[in-house]
């Protein structure tokens, strides 16, 4: 069943008053009324559908009274009919330019009321219809876009861990952890947010960086896996993981995937150009490669490894500091050593 309608008259005779209650409640509408418009600024909210107002009121005329309804958030859309003796074009003018819907005028005619009102009151419902419609499609939107947001974040971590196992399974032969990959991603990660990458670049470092090794399982067991030091030849075949792994990880559609060929690639790379495989030097290598070579670098020092125990901490910092222009890009060695708690930090977290 429909709702009964709802309408606050205004008006300070008080017989006017009892007039229009009497008619609009016989045609079946609620109605709440005053004889102050100032008092019934108060009375009024959202759950009214139409206001017939007096114009020539003490305290607070007509004008002034609509010029707050329509102020108000929450009463700006309901309907004014400005019941009026006020048959001159300027005051009409003014009830409009205030935001007055419709007019009435007094003597009060039955049937005009009744028209008027009724027509107000069907653009209301349609008005109201309208926005129940946009709130609910707005909902809507937000509904669906949430679930897509949780879809893709979902995807993404499927994503991610699908690297971690891919890794992992790369790793599975080596002296490298599991430990040893995310340490080294968060090395990473702190040297490139710290240089202010944007988040995303800073995640996609973070997430691919454990992928540089990727390429050691082409690698033979016999190379990879001696225990003693490699000879020349052996340290040739060696030198050839970043290859394969760039191979391994080429043409992917993936941006973490494609970073990963990438840091594969140019981890080995030296700013002095005395790295491998291509023997790049200064900023020809690609920075996501000089931001891995220091993380690998001093994750190897400070690692136990089955031909050496870890070196101290300072022994470390110390070749690390070595390196600086050398081995590695000046900047980001500093910006390293800036950074030196939150590295030590994962390093002493670490139960390796
Ligand atoms: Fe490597």
């Amino acid at each position: 069943m429909e709702r009964r309608r709802k309408i606050l008259v205004v008006d300070d005779e008080p017989h006017n008053i009892v007039l229009l209650e009497g008619i609009l409640t016989k045609l079946g509408y609620e109605v709440v009324s005053s004889e102050n418009a100032v008092v019934a600024l108060e009375k009024l909210d959202r759950t009214f559908d139409l206001v017939l107002s007096d114009v020539m009121m003490p305290v607070m005329n007509g004008f002034e009274f609509v010029a707050k309804i329509r102020e108000n958030e929450e009463t700006q859309d309901i309907p004014v009919i400005m019941v009026t003796t006020l048959s001159q074009k300027d005051d009409r003018l003014k009830a409009v330019s205030v935001g007055a819907n419709d007019f009435i005028t007094k003597p009060i005619d039955l049937v005009e009321l009744r028209i008027r009102t009724e027509s107000m009151l069907k653009q209301k419902s349609q008005q109201d219809e309208i926005k129940s419609f946009q709130s609910d499609l707005h909902a809507m939107v937000e509904n669906r876009t949430a679930e897509l947001r949780e879809a893709l974040a979902k995807l993404d971590e499927a994503h991610v861990e699908t690297i971690h196992h891919l890794c992992a399974a790369a790793e599975y032969k080596d002296e490298d952890t599991a430990d040893h990959l995310i340490r080294m991603a968060e090395y990473s990660r702190i040297i490139a947010a710290e240089i202010g990458l944007d988040k995303k670049t800073v995640q996609l470092i973070h997430t691919s960086s454990p992928m540089h090794d990727i390429g050691k399982i082409g690698i033979p067991d016999s190379i990879l896996l001696k225990p003693g030091k490699l000879d020349l030849e052996e340290w040739d075949i060696m030198k050839s993981h970043p290859i394969i792994g760039g191979k391994i990880l080429s043409m992917g559609s993936s941006d973490y995937i494609n970073m990963g060929a990438v840091i594969a690639l140019s981890h080995h790379e030296k700013w002095n150009g005395s790295g491998y495989p291509s023997g790049l030097s200064g900023e020809k290598i690609p920075f996501p490669g000089r931001i891995c070579a220091i993380a690998d670098v001093f994750d190897a020092l400070t690692s136990r490894r089955p031909y050496k125990e870890p070196f101290s901490v300072e022994k470390s910092l110390e070749i690390m500091k070595e390196g600086r222009g050398t081995h590695f890009d000046p900047q980001l060695i500093d910006v390293f050593f800036d950074k030196l708690d939150d590295i030590l930090e994962i390093l002493e977290s670490s139960a390796d």
